[in-house]
């Protein structure tokens, strides 16, 4: 069965307090529309709609970031979620099959629910998704049903004291055939507290006309909806409770898991190990057999197998370690390759550079990789050493076998196998240190005498 996804984003979150659309708003430094796109996108969709409305652009440029094939529509004014359906109308008048509505502030829907939801569609008109709510709340609509059947929806601000206290309360998810479910939505009206187009109408409307409607069941903390910053950090904190345990069950040690932060798409392997207070943003591979040593910070970047880092690493985007790559204490790394075995031990920016097989960097080595309006490449051979304290003014590349005497700046070419040394050259006075401090004495005792 061909199925289109329906994401409604349109909301404000007016209690985000943000000039940020809400579902923009990141968990796991991946905006909340993104993770509810990723799992729509396990049923494959043919089509998928997303309803913009505030912040319409910048919700539309991430959508399409994700996937260019989606289509982004406006509800130029939010007057309900049965209203903000129909603004998909135009883009699926030509489509035939299911229709999925998601929410883009909902983000942890798992694929398999999803799944449920379409079988349960082949012996029903119309499902929607529910939970047992642990504690009655008032942000949620109630789902009135008669065993297996699906009598209506009632929100709470319409809601007796004896529907309040059902406990099966609505996620908003919702499935049903597409020309269908247009033709509900028609009939739904806003004469009700809130004088919105509620979605949830369509229920009783579907009962009305002898369609059959039914609502399956999920865990409370799939639904996790975002209303608030509060919310947000809820919802981040739970994500990354999965993902660690999904981490250890994968065979990866984390030695204190809850000061582990995890990006949606961290991928880690096993055996490698990650000390306390590590941070992951998006786009990290971390191999297996590498140990991640405390208060390191990764982006966007891939550690290969037996590599050490850190402790206080810094690896920005392009940074590409080889296997057994040794990065240490106070090191930042930056669009670079560094290649099999080579060291980078001690308080090092390496950027924009290649550093080859089994190379040293030693402590306190800078890649001038910046003239203030370009970026320049660094590229250093294999088995050079590099002495402490080289700065290399890039464009410059080192050959194999290379060496720099420590304090060298590096401005021309090395060739291969020649030592660089580029610093001021050392005269020894004899005496001069001890006659210097006798000096210095004299001088402050004339001065505390004066004072
Ligand atoms: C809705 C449901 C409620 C359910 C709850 C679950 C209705 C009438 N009520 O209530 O039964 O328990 O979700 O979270 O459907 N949106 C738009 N345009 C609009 C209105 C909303 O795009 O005009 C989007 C919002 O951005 C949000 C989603 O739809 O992503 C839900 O809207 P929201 O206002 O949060 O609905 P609730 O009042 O929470
Ligand atoms: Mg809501």
């Amino acid at each position: 069965m061909s199925i289109a996804l329906v994401i409604l984003a349109a909301g404000k979150g007016t209690r985000m307090h943000s000039d940020i659309p809400k579902v923009l708003h990141p968990i796991a430094q991946t905006p909340m529309l993104v993770h509810a796109m990723r799992a729509g996108a396990s049923l494959s969709p043919e089509r998928t709609v997303i309803v913009a409305g505030h912040g319409a652009e910048a919700v539309e440029k991430v959508a399409i970031a994700e996937d260019e094939s989606a289509i982004v529509v406006r509800q130029e004014e939010q007057l309900g979620t049965a209203h903000a359906v129909m603004q998909a109308r135009d883009a699926l008048s030509d489509f035939e099959g299911n229709v999925i509505v998601l929410y883009g502030d909902t983000p942890f829907i798992e694929p398999d629910t999803l799944q449920r939801m379409i079988e349960a569609r082949a012996s029903h008109d119309l499902v929607m998704l529910g939970f047992d709510i642990a504690q009655v709340q008032p942000r949620y609509g109630r789902l009135i049903m008669d065993g297996d059947k699906l009598v209506k929806v009632v929100e709470y601000k319409e809601a007796n004291e004896e529907q309040r206290a059902i406990r099966f309360t609505n996620s908003g998810l919702l499935t049903c055939d597409a020309k269908l479910l247009f033709d509900l939505i028609d009939q739904v009206s806003n004469e009700n507290a809130s004088g919105e187009f509620y979605l949830t109408e369509i229920v009783a409307i579907a009962n009305a006309r002898g369609l059959t409607a039914t609502a399956i069941k999920c865990d409370e903390s799939e639904t996790l909806g975002v209303d608030s910053r509060a919310d947000l950090a809820a919802a981040d904190a739970e994500f990354q409770s999965r993902a660690r345990a999904t981490l250890l069950e994968l065979g990866v040690t984390l030695m204190a898991p809850e000061t582990v932060y995890l990006a949606a798409d961290t991928v880690i392997g096993r055996d490698t190990v990650i000390e306390p207070n590590v941070v992951f943003g998006p786009g990290v591979t971390i191999e297996s057999g590498a140990t991640i040593r405390s208060f390191s910070y990764f982006e966007d970047c891939h550690v290969s197998r037996g590599a050490i880092v850190g402790p206080f690493a810094r690896l920005r985007p392009g940074a590409e370690l080889g296997e057994n790559t040794r990065i240490g204490n106070f090191v930042e790394i930056k669009n670079s390759e560094i290649a099999e075995g080579a060291k980078v031990n001690h308080l090092s920016y390496v950027g924009d550079a290649s550093v080859g097989a089994a190379s040293n960097i030693g402590a306190g080595t800078i890649t001038c990789n910046y003239d203030g309006v370009l970026k320049h490449r660094t590229v250093i051979g294999e088995n050079v050493f590099v002495g402490s304290n080289t700065l290399m003014v890039a464009p410059v590349s080192l050959g194999n076998g290379a060496m720099t005497a420590a304090g060298t700046v590096v401005t021309r070419d090395v060739e291969p196998d020649a030592l660089a040394m580029g610093r001021a050259r050392q005269g020894n006075k004899p005496g001069y240190a001890k006659k210097l401090v006798e000096m210095l004495k004299a001088k402050k005792a004339r001065k505390d005498k004066g004072a």
